[in-house]
């Protein structure tokens, strides 16, 4: 859908929606060199991990494609250089470096014309993230369309906005809806940065899709409250070879809480998320954001506030805590793989052997 759009590619163009201006403002940044790329994941304006790796991919084609190299020995050296530069920008979604290493291998690999098959091969992962997602909504709503119920929970979000089209968990959200298979989804708000009460409730208002918002904190209440709610489906940032899941803040006290009423609890992500590397989640590296997305009410930095400002957009910060109040603020946390139903990739859905507590990822999915 047109007005979901957050990347928009033409050869050598690169826009993004800036969603720190949503859901009150639509407009597009233009990237035209890495370091506007760099800025643009680290802060938010673009998010989600297929959306991040996808925008540095991009944005250093937009560069590229703006250059004149003295042979491909220099293009080579400049894109690894600028590969390596965009991987600071956010540390824990896995897309980032699975999508820098696939690249560097192109360049290495190319034996003339360096610069166009870089982005020849930044063009490609537009395209594949698209087709990845719809196979995870058919794969995905052909699973959970098995459960009974007719009403799902989703947290942060993970739809068009995250992803380069249609979405992964919320894309699933997206299938079942057109399928005739939901009456409902119920939404997280996502504390503190709001994913779900900015952007997930405004992709949902989009296609008009029955959508109802709920406190991080009304979760185990709902599920309580309502036996139609058949399943939690969420995103992924990083997924380890045992299926253990880092994704956003609040995804582990979900599982807990679907596990304690006996629901689904299902992961949605395409295997660029997955991390075969490591065996287990212990290893992920967890973003720590700053504290004043907690102490003040709109979940926003001070500097994202004041860039909101200077779009001529009004948007307070409302203090809460007392000045200097201490703040941990984790932007994801690692559900264990023994409180996941199932992951849904676009190979098709791994469930566990009978009896396990974890997943084998390295292999081909169960249900395919
Ligand atoms: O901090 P964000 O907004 O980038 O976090 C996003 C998430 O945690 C999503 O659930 C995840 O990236 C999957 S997006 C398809």
């Amino acid at each position: 859908m047109d007005c979901l759009q957050a990347i928009k590619w033409e050869r050598p163009r690169l826009a993004i929606l800036n969603q720190l201006l949503l859901p009150h403002r639509r407009e597009y940044v233009e990237i035209t060199t890495c370091e506007q790329a760099h800025h643009a994941i680290a802060s938010m304006q673009t998010r989600g991990a297929p959306a991040i790796a996808i925008v540095a991919a991009l944005g250093l084609a937009a560069e590229v494609c703006g250059m004149a190299f003295a042979g491909d020995a220099e293009a080579r050296a400049h894109i690894r250089q600028r590969l390596a530069y965009l991987q600071t920008s956010r540390p824990t979604a896995v897309n980032l470096f699975e999508a820098a290493g696939r690249l560097a291998a192109v360049v290495d690999a190319a034996e003339s014309d360096v610069a166009a098959a870089y982005v020849a091969a930044a063009e490609r992962m537009l395209e594949a993230d698209v087709a990845d997602n719809r196979a995870i909504g058919r794969w995905g709503s052909e699973y959970l369309g098995a459960l009974a119920g007719d009403k799902v929970l989703t947290h942060c979000n993970t739809g068009a906005l995250a992803t380069a089209g249609h979405g992964t968990a919320l894309g699933i959200v997206r299938d079942m809806w057109r399928a005739g298979q939901l009456a409902r989804v119920f939404f997280t708000e996502t504390r503190p940065y709001n994913q779900g009460a900015r952007l997930t409730a405004f992709e949902l208002a989009c296609e008009a899709i029955p959508a109802t918002l709920v406190c991080d904190s009304a979760v185990s209440a709902l599920l309580r409250a309502d036996p139609a709610v058949k399943a939690v489906v969420v995103g992924a940032d990083r997924v380890a070879a045992n299926g253990d899941t880092a994704n956003k803040i609040g995804t582990y006290q979900l599982a807990i809480a679907a596990r304690f009423h006996g629901r689904a609890f299902v992961v949605a992500a395409p295997s660029t998320s997955i991390d075969l590397a490591l065996r287990d989640g212990a290893g992920i590296t967890i973003e720590q954001r700053a504290p004043d997305e907690i102490t003040a009410a709109s979940g926003f930095t001070r500097a994202s506030v004041d860039a909101a400002a200077a779009a001529g957009l009004v948007r307070e910060t409302l203090q809460i805590a007392p000045a200097g109040t201490d703040a941990w603020n984790p932007s994801f946390d690692v559900t264990p793989a023994a409180l996941i139903t199932a992951i849904v990739t676009e190979r098709g859905v791994y469930v566990k052997a009978p009896g396990a507590d974890v997943f084998d990822l390295s292999v081909a999915p169960k249900l395919a």
